[in-house]
């Protein structure tokens, strides 16, 4: 309170009165209390901190210090154990009450002045409000606190990164995805020690040109990270400079399962493109194939009928002889087709796959190039497969020429085998997979292997990498097809100059291996007095083969088609001893007709023609038939199949056949 000078005071007390002004007046508090807790005297300043309109409303209100004045009573006690110690306490920050019991902050300087008996006498004391500076701190905390957990929660593993490329500052996740702690990563390591080799210098540009041309900066981009353990991950980056600083911010966002999942869903989009293409080639090529494959029989019936005549000095021989050749060159290339788009039958038995590999090996020993090794690595116990041999041997003869064809200089040809059990997941990698127990086949070169173009191609029919005259493109086509008929798989792996392997997976086939018996051909003209019924709807086949049967002693009737061939059965049907069926005719068609034909004598001996059958392998029908011939055919052959046919039942005839 401003006292009023006395005039007659002496200048001690004068100035004495003028210090006791300024001290009352000071933009602090200032204030003595005693050591029982209540305030001696106070300024003006301590009483309005403390919500008292003067000192002496202060000094007459408070008796209890320590309950009315700190906001944590434990404070009061803290201070004076303090100012027994050391004398004096500075720049102690506690919360004071007003008079109204709201609290505000304080920094407060005591000193402990004692008697002259040694005990404390009382304190003086200076006090800030500090509250301004406090709530300012405490905002700074709360917002570090706010910041700190977006960067920790934000599902990224984020860094800050320095001018100089150092991490300064790194969260969970980002130990997580690098395998190093923060301890080990702050402060410690280079942005870049992270990055794949390839992509540093390229991350290095972007770290430059965002401090020094932000604008041409990319913000987002990807690029490969590499872990404590070495291993890759591709990163979905955001980065951009914190404003105002020379610091970036870096989220990293680990895409490598997408990235993985984007690859295998392109592969799998692949392989099913090349499924659908190969699909629609194969009923391109087997309409032709079947079409060309009738014209072809009724070629050769005719050229082999003009041949018959003839005595080899006969002018026409050599023509005849020659376009016999063409027509069996065609006929080659038409059945590669056709096992090409899986038309052809198959006549599948049990089968060891060992042993077609030694008797292919065989063949390829006489027929490729000496400098060429071949080497077998066969599984001892080789599960059996269901397959027809013959298409398998043309399978391992087409790639053992194919490899023999590449190794022009020599080189090593090894052919494998193996049991092998492909999982769901490899199943599942590989469309169109069943899961379960294969024989794995691969057939291996040392030759000149195939760039990815050729490799694309390489099943494709009519594709080819040689000379005219030298290959036909079906070798791999045909490969191709009977691989699928079989259920299998077919892989090539190759890189140029570093060889091919193909690799086959033949689904195995439950049960004993049983042994291959399949009658040697006799291709002598063989002759009989039988009686025969022809049933195919065309006319070429029908007289051709009327012509050869009879031409050898047999009596013949013919039909033209199932219907004509049932009532003929059912009416001459004892005299008949045989029918020769073709499958694939219209109406009934040779199917039904077989059927029927069954019915009406269980024991009837049919022997089925056909090139193709368009609902499927003849299989079923040949179990009920008692031979199969595919068109074409040398009448050579057929008159064989015939003798055969009427032979192999001959004995078990009489009990069959219903007696009249
Ligand atoms: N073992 C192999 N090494 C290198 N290239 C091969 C091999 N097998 C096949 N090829 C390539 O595949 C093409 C097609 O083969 P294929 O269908 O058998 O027809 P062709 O043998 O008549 O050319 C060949 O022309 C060749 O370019
Ligand atoms: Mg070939």
């Amino acid at each position: 309170m401003p006292h009023n000078p006395s005039l007659q005071k002496d200048p001690m007390e004068k100035d004495h009165q003028e210090l006791s002004d300024i001290l009352m007046n000071a933009p602090i508090g200032i204030f003595k209390t005693s050591p029982q807790g209540r305030f001696l005297s106070a300024n003006i300043v301590c009483a309005q901190y403390l919500g008292y309109s003067t000192p002496q409303e202060l000094t007459d209100s408070v008796t209890d210090i320590a309950a009315q004045i700190y906001a944590d009573h434990s404070d009061r006690e803290r201070v004076l154990g303090l100012l027994t110690q050391n004398e004096e306490v500075v720049n102690y920050e506690c919360r004071f009450l007003r008079r109204d019991g709201s609290d505000f902050w304080v920094n407060i300087t005591l000193r402990a002045i004692r008697a002259s008996n040694g005990k404390i006498a009382h304190y003086q004391g200076f006090a800030v409000d500090i509250t301004k500076r406090k709530q300012a701190e405490e905002a700074l905390l709360h917002s570090e606190k706010y910041y700190r957990a977006v960067f920790e929660i934000s599902g990224a593993a984020q860094i800050i990164i320095e001018d100089d490329t150092t991490i300064s500052l790194a969260n969970s996740r980002f130990e997580e995805l690098t395998g190093y702690s923060r301890k080990e990563i702050e402060g410690q390591k280079s942005w870049t020690e992270f990055i794949h080799p390839d992509d540093v210098l390229f991350m290095k540009k972007n770290h430059q040109l965002r401090r020094y041309e932000p604008g041409n900066a990319p913000r987002k981009y990807e690029f490969r990270l590499i872990d404590r353990h070495g291993e890759m991950h591709d990163i979905f980056l955001c980065v951009d400079l914190i404003p105002g600083t020379t610091q970036s911010v870096a989220s990293c966002i680990d895409i490598s399962d997408r990235k993985q999942a984007e690859k295998e869903r392109e592969r799998l989009q692949l392989q099913l493109l090349h499924a659908q293409k190969m699909e629609s080639i194969g009923r391109l090529a087997g309409g032709v194939a079947h079409d060309f494959n009738n014209l072809l029989q009724a070629m050769s019936g005719n050229v082999q009928l003009l041949l018959m005549g003839k005595e080899n000095d006969h002018p026409d021989a050599p023509r005849l002889k020659t376009i016999a050749k063409s027509i069996d060159r065609s006929a080659h290339l038409v059945r590669q087709l056709l096992i090409f788009s899986r038309k052809s039958e198959a006549q599948r038995q049990r089968v060891d796959l060992n042993r077609e590999v030694q008797e292919a090996a065989k063949i390829l020993e006489r027929t490729i190039p000496r400098m060429i090794r071949i080497e077998l690595q066969l599984e001892k116990r080789l599960l059996p497969v269901h397959a027809d041999p013959a298409q398998v041997e043309l399978l391992l003869l087409n790639l053992g020429n194919n490899a023999a064809h590449a190794m022009s200089n020599g080189g090593q040809l090894v052919i494998q085998t193996k049991n092998v059990v492909l999982d769901e997941n490899y199943a599942h990698a590989h469309a169109g997979t069943k899961p379960g127990r294969y024989v794995l086949m691969s057939v291996e070169d040392t030759g000149c292997g195939m760039d990815s173009n050729t490799l694309e191609h390489i099943f494709d029919p009519f594709f080819t990498t040689k000379e005219v005259g030298t290959g036909t493109g079906l070798g791999l086509a045909s490969v191709y097809g009977i691989v699928n008929s079989h259920d299998g798989i077919i892989l090539c792996l190759s890189e140029q100059g570093r060889g091919t392997t193909f690799q086959i997976f033949w689904p195995v086939m439950p049960g004993p291996v049983e042994a291959k018996h399949a009658p040697p051909m006799n291709t002598v003209m063989r002759k009989g007095t039988e009686s025969i019924l022809v049933a195919d709807d065309e006319e070429v086949i029908r007289e051709v083969t009327r012509e050869v049967l009879e031409n050898s002693g047999y009596t013949v009737i013919t039909a033209a088609s199932g219907e004509e061939a049932l009532s003929l059965f059912a009416e001459k049907g004892r005299l008949v001893d045989m029918v020769i069926l073709d499958l694939s005719m219209p109406g009934m068609g040779g199917r039904q007709c077989l059927e029927e034909l069954m019915r009406i004598n269980p024991a009837a001996r049919v022997l089925i023609s056909s090139g193709y059958s368009p609902d499927g392998p003849a299989q079923k029908i040949s179990k009920v038939a008692t031979g199969f011939i595919s068109k074409p055919y040398q009448l050579a052959e057929l008159l064989a199949k015939v003798r055969q046919v009427l032979d192999d039942t001959q004995d078990t005839t009489a009990e069959r056949v219903p007696s009249p």
